[in-house]
C-alpha cells in the first residue's frame, strides 16, 4: 500500500475531505490531536477498526478510544452520562482527557477489547475535530505508533512506523501537550484515573469530584490487574536500554561520567557532558519536557544508543503523568544513586 503523506494548515482544509472519504470507506488515516497523533478508522465499521489492530500490531484486548467532534455525540455511544462524567465534560472537553463510561451496542467488542465500556474523547486540535465532523462518524484511534513505540508527536513519527501500512498521513506539525490523554473511569460515583495524562489529579480534585488513581499506578507491587488493560503491556520503550536514576545531581554526574557513551536525557540545570545528550528543558517546567519526551526517546533510537540515563523529573502537574511514561520506558528500571 502506498500511504499518502499531506499536510494540513488550519483554517486550509481540503486534505480534510481526501482523509473523511477514506474514512468512510474503510481505510486508515493518521491525524493530529493535541496530545499525540492518533491512528483513525471509522468507529462503527468493524472490519476498518480491525485493521488498526494489525497495522499497529496491537493485542486484541487492548480497546481503543472513540473520538467526537461534540459534546452531543457522547449520548448515542454510552448508556448513561454520570454526574462526575458530566462535570468534567463541562470543564475539560475539548482537550486532553478521555472518559471511560458503560457502552451501548453500537460500540463492537472490537472497539471496546471484549469490556462493557468504551472510553471516549473530544479533542481540542481544529484538524482532529474537523475530521471527525466531516466522517461524520465517531473516529475510533489509538496513538499512532507501531505496538511498544514511543507515541507518535510529529508526523515524520508515524512515517518511520506505519509508512506502507496505512492509507494516509495528515501532517498539522508537533503536538502541544506530548503526552496521551489522561484516561478517567466515571462509570462511578467517583472519579478513577487510569493513565496520567494532561487533566491532572489536581485539575479534577478542584472541581470537588472525589478522585483516585487506579491502584496500579501508585503501587508497583499492586497484583490487581489494571483497568486500562493497555497499562499493562510494554510501552513508549526505546530499542536500548533506558535506567533512570535519582539523586543529588554531583552523584549523578559522577554515576554517568562512568558511561561516557551512554545517551543522557537530563534537564537545562542538570548538564553532564556526554556527546549524545538532550534536556527536557527545565526542570521546575514538566509541561516543556512532557512536550520533548518522546521525540527524544525516538531521538535515541535513530542514533543506534545501547545505554541510556534518564534523569527524574519532578511529580508535580503533568509531571507525574511525564515519571509514568518515563519508567514505563525505562521498563520501571528506577537507580537511587
Ligand atoms: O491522547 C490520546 O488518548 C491518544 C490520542 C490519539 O487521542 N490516544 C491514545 O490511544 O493514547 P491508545 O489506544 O494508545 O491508548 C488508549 C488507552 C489504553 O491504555 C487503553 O487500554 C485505554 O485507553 N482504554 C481504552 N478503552 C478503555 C476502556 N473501556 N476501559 C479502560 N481503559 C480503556
Ligand atoms: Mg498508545
Amino acid at each position: 500500500m502506498v500511504t499518502q503523506f499531506l499536510k494540513v494548515e488550519k483554517g486550509k482544509y481540503e486534505n480534510l475531505e481526501k482523509a473523511a472519504a477514506i474514512i468512510n470507506r474503510g481505510g486508515l488515516v493518521a491525524f493530529p490531536t493535541e496530545t499525540v497523533y492518533g491512528l483513525g478508522a471509522d468507529g462503527l465499521n468493524e472490519t476498518a477498526v480491525k485493521k488498526i489492530y494489525v497495522a499497529k500490531g496491537r493485542p486484541a484486548d487492548n480497546p481503543l478510544i472513540l473520538h467526537i467532534s461534540d459534546k452531543k455525540d457522547l449520548l448515542s455511544l454510552v448508556t448513561e452520562i454520570t454526574p462526575v462524567a458530566q462535570k468534567l465534560m463541562e470543564k475539560f472537553w475539548p482537550g486532553p482527557m478521555t472518559l471511560v463510561l458503560k457502552k451501548q451496542k453500537v460500540v463492537s467488542d472490537t472497539v471496546s477489547g471484549g469490556l462493557d465500556t468504551v472510553a471516549v474523547r473530544l479533542p481540542e486540535n481544529e484538524i482532529a475535530r474537523k475530521l471527525i465532523s466531516l466522517a461524520k462518524t465517531p473516529i475510533a484511534a489509538p496513538s499512532a505508533n507501531s505496538s511498544g513505540r514511543p507515541s507518535p508527536t510529529r508526523a515524520k513519527h508515524v512515517l518511520e512506523d506505519l509508512d506502507g501500512k496505512i492509507d494516509m498521513i495528515l501532517d498539522g506539525g508537533s503536538c502541544d501537550v506530548g503526552l496521551e490523554s489522561t484516561v478517567i473511569d466515571v462509570t462511578g460515583l467517583e472519579a478513577v484515573i487510569l493513565r496520567p495524562g494532561g487533566v491532572t489529579y489536581d485539575d479534577i480534585k478542584e472541581l470537588g469530584i472525589k478522585v483516585s488513581y487506579d491502584k496500579h499506578l501508585i503501587d508497583k507491587s499492586a497484583v490487581e490487574k489494571p483497568k486500562s488493560p493497555g497499562m499493562k503491556y510494554k510501552h513508549y520503550a526505546p530499542k536500548g536500554n533506558l535506567v533512570v536514576l535519582e539523586g543529588e545531581y554531583e552523584k549523578i554526574k559522577d554515576y554517568i561520567k562512568k558511561f561516557p557513551d551512554a545517551g543522557v536525557l537530563t534537564f537545562d540545570e542538570y548538564p553532564i557532558g556526554n556527546k549524545i545528550e538532550f534536556s527536557l528543558g527545565s526542570i521546575n517546567k514538566s509541561v516543556q519536557g512532557s512536550k520533548l519526551l518522546f521525540d527524544i526517546l525516538r531521538k535515541f533510537d535513530s542514533l543506534d544508543v545501547k545505554t541510556m540515563f534518564a534523569v527524574r523529573p519532578k511529580e508535580d502537574g503533568i509531571g507525574f503523568a511525564l515519571c509514568n511514561r518515563l519508567f514505563k520506558a525505562a521498563g520501571g528500571q528506577i537507580l537511587e544513586v
